[in-house]
């Protein structure tokens, strides 16, 4: 995998290496999402059992996870409903973690988005939290993804705006939106910034809590992030709504 050119490359090599070792971090995404998935983002349970909810019945169910993480996410929708994993991620970090904790019917690949390659028509559903914006052309690389999807296959993305992305007005507005809409692809959206505001209080809440257990490891820089990437809930809804938004995109093939 060519690293030069790509966003965030060392950051996120350093996020998966402390997410593997912090105990304080674990706990604190526990606390904060209801589950431990290393989250590094938006993503709570409410959010996960919207994908469970698209997930087909039946023993030779495929799922593709696109920005995949160390796989706690893929890994326990596996255990609710029994599917194959699949997932890539371009952080080596991440992706060895991912082959480690992994058993049987999974597939975990290192590799950037327009690099990493599935056979057409593989998955039933696809999956990307907060990732697919990091892609160098999201409009070429979201039509060659849709192709992985099967005949009725469904791709689910969870999209944030106001930080990689410029806020919109609205989710017909954004550049995911647009990029739909200009190749007749069908989708619907969800605005779920109300509740994101309420998640991102939540987790601002709990890092304090988790203050002194960061500091105590050595990872009180990571603690500072976590403030500064909640500094946005420290006002009134209608203020963060004017800056934020969150919408949930599903495409049916
Ligand atoms: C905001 S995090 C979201 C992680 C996870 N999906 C979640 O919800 O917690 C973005 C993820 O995308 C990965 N990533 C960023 N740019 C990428 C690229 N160009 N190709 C593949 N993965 C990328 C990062 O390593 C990270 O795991």
């Amino acid at each position: 995998m060519r690293k030069d050119g790509l966003l965030f490359y060392d950051e996120y090599e350093r996020f998966y290496d402390m997410a593997g070792k912090s105990l304080a971090f674990g706990r604190f995404c526990k606390d904060a999402f209801g589950e431990d998935f290393s989250q590094d983002g938006f993503s709570d349970m409410k959010q996960v059992e919207r994908i469970i909810d698209l997930i087909p019945a039946g023993d030779d169910v495929h799922v593709l996870d696109i920005g995949c993480g160390n796989g706690k996410m893929l890994r326990y929708l596996q255990r609710r409903t029994g599917i194959f994993i699949h997932g890539f991620d371009y952080s080596g970090n991440a992706i060895k973690a991912a082959k480690e904790m992994s058993g049987e019917k999974a597939d975990f690949r290192q590799g950037a988005m327009g690099e990493t390659e599935y056979p057409p028509e593989s998955f039933d559903v696809i999956t990307s939290m907060d990732t697919i914006y990091f892609a160098p052309d999201m409009e070429k690389f979201l039509l060659h993804a849709i192709g992985w999807l099967k005949k009725n296959g469904v791709m689910i993305i969870f999209y944030q705006e106001g930080d990689v992305m410029p806020k919109t007005d609205g989710p017909g507005a954004t550049i995911l939106a647009k990029s739909l809409q200009k190749t007749g692809i069908r989708y619907e959206s969800e605005n779920i910034t109300e509740e994101t505001y309420d998640l991102l209080k939540k987790k601002r809440q709990t890092a304090l809590r988790y203050r002194k257990d960061f500091e105590e490891e050595g990872n009180a820089d990571w603690f500072e992030l976590l403030l500064l990437q909640t500094d946005c809930v420290t006002g009134s809804f209608e203020q963060f709504a004017q800056k934020m938004a969150r919408y949930i995109y599903i495409i049916r093939k």
